[in-house]
């Protein structure tokens, strides 16, 4: 999929691997929709206003995602060509806690809801658009990206609902890919190892830290949205052979206890 002059979506696009990719598309010559809850990351799109929209919605609603699209055709016109799902939340919590208690189920929902239903929403309303769009070169009609984690395979203790979620996205790709391919649309999901963004940074122990970059192999540092993470995003969007897949961006990280 051509990036220059197409129009994409980003979730979760005022803040860290979404405000990169979001980025990326824009200097790539792209219109990009920048959905995002909260409303501080407009900031950040100043003077680029001609070819972003920003729309404050929540990924989890139907009738603010509907009105998004609906927004996004008012400006750039009806053909959406891809949607990259970076919106999402860290939740921590341990099945049973250290005071004996169960992992209260609103929090692990809370995970669900927002990771892998939200994501799910944005895809199938925004899917809704694309099959009716009139297709490129080869059939192609768009692109969906999904932001999954390495935390799907190699969840951590604590992260019980976070991987759950993470792990619904990376097995959605397949059945999305199947379900869509008549369409000429492509799905792949990215499972991103550790980046330097406001979510990692909520790691506040030095102690985790520490081991968490022990557990990079090289560069053991942490991931540059900016510069590695945008770059992938774009490139699976280019390439057209890429579908049904999941890609792990890691540094070869493969997390264990802590
Ligand atoms: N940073 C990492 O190391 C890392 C690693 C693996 C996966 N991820 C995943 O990448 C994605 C982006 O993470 P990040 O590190 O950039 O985090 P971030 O907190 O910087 O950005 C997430 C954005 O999603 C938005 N968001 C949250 N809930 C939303 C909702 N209901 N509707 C609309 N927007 C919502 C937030 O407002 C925020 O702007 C997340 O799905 C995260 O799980 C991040």
């Amino acid at each position: 999929m051509k990036i220059k002059g197409n129009t994409f979506i980003v979730t979760g696009g005022g803040s860290g691997l979404g405000l990169s990719a979001a980025q990326e598309l824009l200097r790539l010559g792209a219109n990009v929709v920048v959905i995002d809850l909260k409303n501080d990351g407009k900031s950040f799109f100043k003077g680029q206003e001609k070819n972003v929209l920003f729309v404050t919605a929540d990924i989890t609603s139907e009738k603010e995602i509907v009105k998004a699209i609906q927004q996004t055709i008012e400006k750039f016109g009806e053909n959406i060509r891809g949607v990259v799902n970076c919106g999402g939340v860290m939740v921590i919590g341990k099945i049973v806690g250290s005071d004996g208690k169960p992992l209260d189920l609103d929090t692990f929902k809370f995970g669900i809801n927002v990771n892998l239903i939200g994501t799910f929403n944005v895809c199938r309303l925004v899917a809704a658009q694309m099959i009716k769009q009139k297709p490129l070169e080869e059939g192609e009609r768009g692109v969906m990206v999904n932001i999954s984690s390495i935390a799907y395979q190699d969840g951590q203790a604590g992260q019980i609902s976070y991987a759950a979620s993470k792990g619904g996205v990376a097995s959605m790709t397949l059945p999305m890919t199947r379900d869509l391919a008549k369409f000429g649309i492509r799905v792949v999901a990215i499972a991103p190892g550790i980046f330097g963004t406001p979510m990692s940074l909520t790691v506040k122990s030095e102690r985790v830290r520490q081991k968490l970059l022990s557990q990079i192999e090289y560069p053991a540092r942490l991931g540059k949205s900016d510069g590695e993470f945008n770059k992938l995003v774009a490139h699976l969007i280019e390439n057209t052979y890429m579908n049904g897949v999941v890609v792990r961006i890691d540094a070869g990280a493969k997390l264990g206890k802590l």
